[in-house]
């Protein structure tokens, strides 16, 4: 058999533990990485001559960027993982919202909010779900994720987002609901490794997260992800679940999971990705 050619899509200044593991397990598979750091400038001809040998190419860089170099293998014809497709739901939390509620998968109340400060602030009353979550459509890192005590705060806080951001985008209220954040990483609809970040403050995404510790799957889980997976159909994908009461709701999807909540367990879950990908080939 033909020897497999995986593109490898990263952006750092030199090899970080991802990288080595990624390296160190597509050798054992007998597996070309074709490394494509994108942290540079990279032409369009130094793009294609990295990935006209790839059967796949697999984005393991969060930036924004690469969306836009992912849209361009694409048409060059070669297969990238995640397409770009999956970043319409997970990159818009709106969009991620609506095709949640369309597929009856549990997920917090949202509303769109107006541009309009006056009607956003009749919309909040209506919505009156206090204190709210006030969200930019796209953010990562909680960097555009607030809370807010009522009407006047929230309006405070969303033109604070538009001052900061270059863009004014759309923002999202969104119920609070008081949790840690429960992550799944899933690969081809398989849990592979779940982590609870616990933080101090109510927001507990990597940066902020204090903890991490495992927590066990349930029947209720186990249908959500195979609901996500259905849905979104993402080969390699992390989802974010906080804890109201008893019911489990989905926060988000993320299509570059981290893969070093333990560090024990990287090359285990990189080799099952490597493995992924194979197929996907
Ligand atoms: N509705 C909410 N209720 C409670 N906590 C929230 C809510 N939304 C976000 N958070 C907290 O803020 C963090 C960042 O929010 P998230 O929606 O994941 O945005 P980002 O894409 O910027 O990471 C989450 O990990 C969670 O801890
Ligand atoms: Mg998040």
């Amino acid at each position: 058999m033909k020897k497999k050619v995986i593109g490898y899509i990263y952006s750092e200044q030199k090899f970080t533990k991802d990288e080595k593991a990624f390296l160190k397990q597509a050798k054992k598979k007998d597996i070309d990485l074709v490394l494509i750091n994108i942290l540079n400038e990279i032409t369009e001809e130094e793009l294609k001559e990295k990935v006209k040998d790839c059967d796949v190419v697999f984005n393991n860089s969060g930036e924004d960027f690469a969306i836009e170099l992912i849209k361009t293998i694409e048409e060059m014809g070669t297969k990238v993982v995640e397409p770009s497709k999956s970043y319409y739901y997970s990159e818009d939390k709106w969009m991620f919202y609506l095709e949640c509620e369309k597929n009856k998968i549990p997920t917090l109340k949202t509303i769109l909010l107006s541009e309009n400060v006056n009607i956003a602030r009749k919309e909040l009353e209506e919505f009156a779900h206090w204190p709210v979550i006030l969200k930019r459509v796209c953010g990562t890192r909680g960097e555009y994720v607030d809370k807010a005590d009522n009407v006047k705060q929230a309006v405070a806080i969303m033109e604070r987002f538009w001052k900061k951001g270059s863009e004014k985008l759309p923002i999202i209220a969104q119920e609070f609901v008081p949790s840690h954040s429960y992550r799944i990483t899933v690969i081809k609809g398989v849990p592979v490794q779940t982590a609870i970040k616990k933080s101090h403050g109510w927001k507990s995404t990597g940066v902020y997260a204090k903890r991490i510790s495992k927590f066990k799957l349930d029947n209720t889980l186990n249908s959500i992800v195979s609901k996500l997976t259905k849905s979104f159909g993402m080969t390699v994908y992390g989802v974010d679940l906080l804890k109201k009461g008893d019911d489990w709701l989905v926060l988000e999807i993320n299509c570059e999971p981290a893969f070093d909540f333990f560090e024990n367990q990287r090359e285990k879950i990189i080799g099952q990705v490597l493995d992924a990908l194979k197929l996907a080939c």
